[in-house]
């Protein structure tokens, strides 16, 4: 009989997250390659990551750093911009270690400046991509400042992203890290081209975490954490066993010091123990059994990558959180639920 206290799944991939770079990229990757076999890897740097031969030299500082033996493979992606040229697409496609192309609009996020400051500016590309089948992925939120930021992304859905797949009905789109009922209903009701990630953090906690007895930056990301009832139907999407949503932690490392300052940086480091918070959420919604196809089989199947064949090992064991990571030089890294005592383990 299978043991109720250990589960074995297929190694699985994290379909977002930020690596950073330099010294930070150095500090992270380590946590992240120790679990997953694959990440697509977010181009939001300064500057961004915008064309092929700039995520060829990412992906090479990516592996330099990388401790030996851990067989971790970086899927790359684009930063789309008002100017991003249509012939980079192919290039993509060629390069066969860029997976996808990543929409921000501009000012939504960490580092969005130089993203898409009008939609349409972007046709001749996503039509391309339509063409030759490379996914876009959306951070899902408008920007326009009169909508209210528990809003954003509900208003990004009827305004941008149902026109969008109304003109290119065969572009592959992942809605990233998903955050309310609307999306979850969205994903689901939508064709097989549209998929959504979700981060551990939005499945585990609701926006009241922000204010728990006093004003919590560790808890700040963006899309803003929602209210309850968005934080179920996105626990029910996740666990559902559709295979339209997969694992994408959004780990964004930002050190101690832009965390705990008057305006705080956005971003939860989730990636220190990302796979056993979903066991955790997983095991609360009494879905354990779908925790390998939303780890480790869907993601892969949506972006047509073979599954992994290795296996990991998570038990069933209590331990705690470090209290602090080293990141930069005497600025250390805060990962998310820091000190407190989680009851999965990867051995
Ligand atoms: C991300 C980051 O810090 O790069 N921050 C975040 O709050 N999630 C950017 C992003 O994915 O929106
Ligand atoms: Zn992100």
């Amino acid at each position: 009989m299978a043991d109720p206290n250990q589960i074995r799944i297929t190694r699985p991939d994290d379909w977002h997250l930020h690596l950073r770079d330099g010294a930070a990229l150095a500090a992270v990757l380590p946590h992240t390659a120790r679990q997953f076999g694959r990440a697509i890897v977010m181009p939001n740097l300064k500057p961004p990551v915008r064309t092929v031969a700039e995520a060829a030299d990412y992906r090479a500082r990516i592996l330099a750093v990388l401790p030996a033996g851990l067989g971790f493979e970086p899927l790359m992606t684009l930063y789309l911009t008002d100017n991003t040229p249509v012939t980079e697409i192919a290039k993509a496609i060629d390069s066969s270690f860029v997976k996808a192309v990543k929409l921000f609009p501009a000012g939504a996020t960490t580092n969005s400046d130089a993203g898409v400051t009008a939609i349409e500016k972007t046709y001749a590309v996503l039509a391309e991509m339509e063409k030759l089948g490379l996914p876009l992925l959306v951070h899902g939120e408008e920007t326009d400042p009169a909508i209210d930021i528990f809003d954003r992304e509900a208003a990004f859905i009827e305004r941008t992203l149902a026109p969008l797949l109304r003109r290119f009905p065969g572009l592959k789109v992942v809605m990233e890290h998903i955050t309310t009922t609307d999306a979850a209903d969205f994903v689901r009701s939508a064709g097989p081209q549209l998929a959504a990630t979700v981060t551990a953090h939005h499945l585990l906690l609701n926006r009241n975490a922000l204010f728990n007895g006093g004003l919590r930056p560790y808890h700040y990301c963006l899309p803003v954490l929602k209210d309850e009832r968005h934080r179920q139907a996105v626990v029910a999407a996740a666990t559902s066993g559709s295979p339209k949503f997969f694992l994408g932690t959004d780990s964004a490392p930002h050190p101690k010091s832009a965390k705990e300052a008057a305006s705080a940086a956005g971003g939860c480091y989730t990636a220190f123990a990302a796979l056993e918070l979903y066991a955790q959420v997983f095991e609360q919604a009494g879905a354990l059994d779908k925790l390998e196809a939303f780890a480790s089989f869907n993601g892969a199947d949506f972006y047509g990558l073979p599954r992994n064949t290795g296996q990991i090992t998570l038990k069933k064991e209590a331990w705690t959180i470090p209290t602090s990571l080293p990141y930069l030089n005497s600025d250390p890294l805060i990962p998310l639920f820091a000190g407190e005592t989680i009851c999965w383990k990867m051995t």
